[in-house]
């Protein structure tokens, strides 16, 4: 349809897109980059106009490269034992991660550091994996020791790793923009961003996401016409 191709084209040139998941799973429309394309403006305008938790989801091949886990796995807590989502079988949840170049980790410059630098070197291994075995320039982290060479733990921003067939197995934000960037050609890596309503705090309702995308000129697509098109 004509809102995923909207979609599509926007993000093959770098922009944004607000993405509704389902009314049946969390009801959330998350503003969702490219995250090679992110610069300090498009962090301020997540935190300012979003407002949610600022994510990168990484597809699994990436996420396999790098040894990311999910959360779940590694906390060694007793609030890790049971995950218990209303919404979902499992959290898309990795590790938190902040680019090795920055200060605190928290400002518009060094999170949109983070987020595009996860896009550039996700967008490597992609390269990499398509033409296996070229032996190809160093400074690219395709393992989980280079991928440590330019990032730490904790950090600011969080990742999320995307289920293997994407929206076969998850249909979360995390699955519904790496299919979006894949069918865009863009990096297995996106950023991702909760609107949330400031007047009740609550989420903020799609017909008002909707009208927030119209003023902008961003797209507006349903999971369920992604799932549609690219599922
Ligand atoms: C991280 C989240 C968001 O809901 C985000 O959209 C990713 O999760 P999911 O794939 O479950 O939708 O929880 O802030
Ligand atoms: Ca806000
Ligand atoms: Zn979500």
């Amino acid at each position: 349809g004509a809102g995923v191709d909207a979609a599509i084209t926007a993000f093959a040139g770098g922009g944004p897109v607000l993405i509704h998941d389902a009314t049946d799973r969390e009801g959330e429309v998350d503003l969702v980059y490219p995250a090679a394309a992110v610069e300090p403006d498009d962090v301020a305008r997540m935190r300012n106009d979003a407002g949610g938790l600022v994510c990168v989801a990484l597809s699994d091949t990436v996420c396999r490269a790098w040894e990311l886990p999910f959360t779940q796995e590694i906390v060694d807590h007793p609030a890790g034992t049971a995950h218990d989502l209303g919404y979902d079988e499992r959290s898309s949840f990795s590790l938190t991660v902040n680019h090795r170049e920055t200060f605190t980790g928290i400002t518009d410059e060094d999170r949109a550091l983070t987020i595009s630098a996860l896009g550039a070197a996700a967008g490597d291994i992609a390269r990499e994996t398509q033409v296996a075995g070229d032996g190809a320039a160093g400074a690219i982290a395709t393992d989980a020791d280079s991928f440590a060479a330019q990032f730490r733990a904790p950090g600011h921003v969080h990742l999320l790793r995307g289920a293997p067939n994407l929206l076969e197995d998850r249909k979360g934000h995390t699955e519904l923009g790496l299919a979006l960037a894949a069918a865009a050609g863009t990096a297995p890596a996106v950023v991702v961003c909760e609107m949330l309503d400031d007047e009740t705090g609550g989420a903020l309702s799609p017909a008002a996401a909707r009208a927030y995308a119209e003023r902008n000129g961003f797209p507006y697509v349903e999971g369920s016409d992604l799932l549609a098109q690219l599922g």
